[in-house]
């Protein structure tokens, strides 16, 4: 496979970004390639500017969900665009947007919209803590909520790869209120509040893992985590931002019906379009200005072009329901081949997943919290993940993401790269 312009790229891009990018896991540091620079998307295929094409799986880290260009948000984005950017004003297209998202999902009475899944993140944590008048705030090891200062502990996603959990630049006074539990272990919840006796502002959680590798709640987890916030005083925040609307219309919180009291968004709310949201209980949101003290404000917030993309967006999962059953089965038949191919070669490999996300772990060890994820073997990744590469499969480049299906794969597609995969094992045996 001719990667040249890629190639020419990456070392002109060396010189003028950090790390040649604009955000670190395009890099490809975790698996000793060069990154492939893309020059345009259509459906379940990228295409990069040497003209090859790749069966994506990472659909932007997963705004794609419709696959890419579907012709509803191109013809929203075109059109909006036409009428203006952005006015830094009032639009209709906000409000159709937030009533949509308030009445598909129930915990949601009141939504802001930002432009970004971390200023989501921070935005939600002040509101909380505005809300409370308390200072602390519980998170999981391996849980990625953006890179805003007090959320950089014991991250997960690019941070697990680059080697630098906690990030320079973060001052201690910034994270000294930020607590770190160990996922699906309530007992560690629990020890962090009996220790914080009426300090803890809320706990926030992916809902489902999807940043140190897929992780699924064990069973009561999230539901113990709601008895645990009601019994102090603490506000639950679901962090959505790769769940929300992928799972289902109502999200993570409908599926496993846990109601948290703040919930966040991104990506799929954008239509790919820069996004993110957050939203939660009428007597909540109403902390935030002007209605309340908790500040927040953004230039570009609510930008008519996003709104209108995350609209065509969310309508066209609202009017074809069928669109979950199709993804969340494709990923379940993608996670059960896994499986056979695992099986078939005799490797203690696991596959975690739930609906469209899916993570093949290279561990022996059961895949549940950050420990368990950082066990994997992270060079037999790597040599998959180039390999994979070179057949026109567009993984995503880190032991540490999840794979990303949309609507518009199909079972042949998922069928190309399992072959892939088998081939791969039987080249690693020979
Ligand atoms: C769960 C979660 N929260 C927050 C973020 C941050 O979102 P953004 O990259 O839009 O700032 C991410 C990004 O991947 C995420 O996965």
């Amino acid at each position: 496979m001719n990667r040249e312009n890629s190639d020419m790229l990456w070392e002109r891009a060396k010189r003028v970004m950090p790390g040649g990018v604009n955000s670190p896991v395009r890099a490809y540091a975790a698996v000793g390639e060069n990154p492939v620079f893309i020059k345009r998307a259509k459906g379940q295929y990228v295409y990069d500017e040497d003209g090859n094409r790749y069966t994506d799986y990472i659909g932007s880290w997963g705004p794609m969900i419709l696959g890419h260009n579907d012709p509803r948000i191109v013809s929203a984005v075109k059109r909006q665009s036409e009428l203006g950017m952005s006015y830094g004003a009032c639009t209709k297209a906000e409000v159709l947007l937030a009533e949509l998202i308030c009445s598909l999902v129930p915990c949601v009475e009141m939504i802001r919209m930002v432009n970004s899944g971390t200023e989501a993140v921070m935005s939600a944590v002040r509101a909380a803590r505005g809300f409370t008048g308390k200072s602390k705030v519980i998170k999981f090891e391996g849980c990625y909520h953006g890179h805003a200062d007090m959320m950089l502990v014991r991250a997960g996603s690019g941070t697990m790869t680059t080697g630098s959990p906690d990030s320079l630049g973060v001052p201690e006074g910034c994270v000294k209120d930020t607590l770190s539990a160990v996922y699906n272990d309530i007992d560690s919840v629990k020890r962090l509040f009996e220790r914080n006796r009426n300090e803890i502002a809320c706990v926030i959680a992916e809902p489902v893992a999807a940043n140190m590798g897929v992780v699924t709640p064990e069973k009561g987890f999230l539901r113990d985590l709601r008895k645990i916030c009601n019994e102090n005083n603490a506000l639950l925040i679901f962090d959505e931002v790769i769940t929300g609307f992928r799972l289902g219309t109502e999200g993570a919180s409908g599926y496993f019906d846990v109601r948290p009291d703040l919930v966040t968004y991104g990506k799929i709310i954008g239509g790919g379009m820069p996004v993110g949201a957050y939203g939660g209980r009428k007597g909540i949101m109403s902390v935030v200005s002007p209605l309340g003290g908790v500040y927040q404000a953004g230039t570009l917030s609510g930008n008519p072009v996003a709104m209108e993309a995350g609209l065509a967006q969310l309508k066209a999962l609202c009017e074809n329901p069928q669109i979950y059953e199709n993804i969340n089965s494709l990923g379940e038949y993608m996670r059960e081949g896994l499986r056979t191919i695992i099986e078939k070669h005799n490797l203690p490999y696991s596959v975690n997943g739930i609906g469209s996300l899916s993570t093949l772990f290279f561990s022996d060890k059961k895949i549940r919290d950050y420990g368990s994820a950082k066990s994997s073997d992270r060079e037999t990744f790597g040599r998959f993940f180039r390999f994979m590469l070179k057949r026109g499969n567009f993984l995503p480049p880190s032991q540490f993401e999840a794979i990303f299906i949309s609507a518009a794969h199909t079972k042949a597609d998922i069928d190309r790269t399992l072959n892939d995969a088998d081939d791969f094992f039987t080249a690693e045996k020979n």
